[in-house]
């Protein structure tokens, strides 16, 4: 366990009547890329801030490099680099005056910060915009800041919240590439969160959250394998009829997702001619797709990413009437 990059056991965070953070437990070995996915509001920014001693537990224990976060603060913030899930640069500094400005508060010895901040600015190939105010940086260039930021005191293990947000999918796939290129090429354990699943599947290994609960931990690989079917949607013309049916003929367990009938079934592509064949309603379309990490997520929870944000959107908004209504 000393050895591990991030120890926790059975972590909780409750704020008030809700339970963020429900009881975790994990382990992340030096040097991996590990990521949280899971949909808004499943509690990866909790669990994020209390590794990185900014949300002290509620109960259970974490430990970040060896240290505890409770009763070693200190020594854990000198050892991890944090990427906040918003941004928090200075807009109307220069790159280079938010990199010193980090140095500072770092207490860094004065002597090594040129070389570090050269080195850090180059990986994220942000040198030769050094001086220009962060006001006038992308988006994506913005990120890339932030990511050398965060890596400028040489830190053991850094935190990435949703690094990916809001950016538009080339942008993504550029941050993405940065964060490989760290995960191979610098001794750093790298812990980030997304609610992406196709950016998860870059991970080595993941942790799938949901309601403030881990339900399944692996390799993507293995995760998508342990679901053993392929997912098929339909729409047809009497959703209802059709769940009767599928059970009844095919002893399917279907449900509605993404207002589509959906269910798994091994072998796919040999099902649905029997489907159409056998199943006794209208079909409209179907869509066939192999097992991939939303599917995991819908056999641990009964629901996909999408609708699981959806509903928690929802509830926000059902909040935000009642609010107004008071
Ligand atoms: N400071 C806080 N006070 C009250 N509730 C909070 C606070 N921070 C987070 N929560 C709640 O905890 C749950 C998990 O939030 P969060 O960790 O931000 O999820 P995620 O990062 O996965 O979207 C949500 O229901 C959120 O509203
Ligand atoms: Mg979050």
């Amino acid at each position: 366990m000393q050895d591990a990059a991030i120890s926790v056991q059975g972590l909780v965070k409750r704020y008030g009547e809700i339970e963020a953070v429900a009881g975790i437990e994990f382990e992340v070995p030096k040097g991996e890329l590990f990521g949280f996915l899971g949909p808004n509001g499943a509690g990866k920014s909790t669990t994020i801030s209390m590794l990185c001693t900014l949300v002290r537990p509620t109960a259970g224990r974490a430990f970040v490099g060896g240290y505890d976060v409770v009763s070693e603060r200190d020594a854990v913030r000198r050892h991890i680099g944090l990427v906040f899930q918003d941004t928090t640069l200075d807009g109307y500094l220069s790159a280079e005056q938010n990199l010193r400005l980090h140095a500072e508060l770092y207490g860094m010895p004065r002597e090594h910060v040129p070389a570090r901040l050269q080195e850090v600015l180059e990986m994220m190939e942000l040198w030769e915009r050094r001086k220009t105010l962060v006001n006038h940086f992308s988006g994506g260039m913005k990120r890339r800041l932030e990511i050398a930021r965060g890596l400028l005191h040489s830190p053991r293990v850094l935190f990435l919240d949703e690094p990916t947000i809001g950016l538009d999918p080339q942008t993504r796939s550029s941050i993405w590439s940065y964060i490989r290129r760290l995960e191979t090429e610098q001794d750093i354990t790298i812990f980030l969160t997304t609610h992406y699943m196709d950016e998860a599947e870059y991970c080595r290994r993941i942790a799938i959250m949901d309601r403030g609960r881990i339900v399944a931990l692996d390799t993507p690989d293995a995760l998508k394998a342990s679901v053993g079917k392929d997912r098929v949607q339909i729409h047809t013309e009497n959703d209802e009829a059709t769940i009767v049916a599928l059970r009844e003929r095919f002893g399917l367990d279907a449900q509605i997702a993404e207002n589509l009938v959906t269910f798994g079934v091994a072998e796919g592509e040999q099902f649905v001619p029997r489907l159409f064949a056998e199943l006794g309603q209208q079909i409209r379309s179907v869509n066939l797709s192999r097992p991939s990490l939303d599917d995991v997520f819908m056999s641990y929870t009964g629901k996909t990413i999408r609708d699981a944000e959806a509903s928690s959107t929802d509830q926000l908004r059902q909040m935000a009437t009642m609010w107004k209504r008071r």
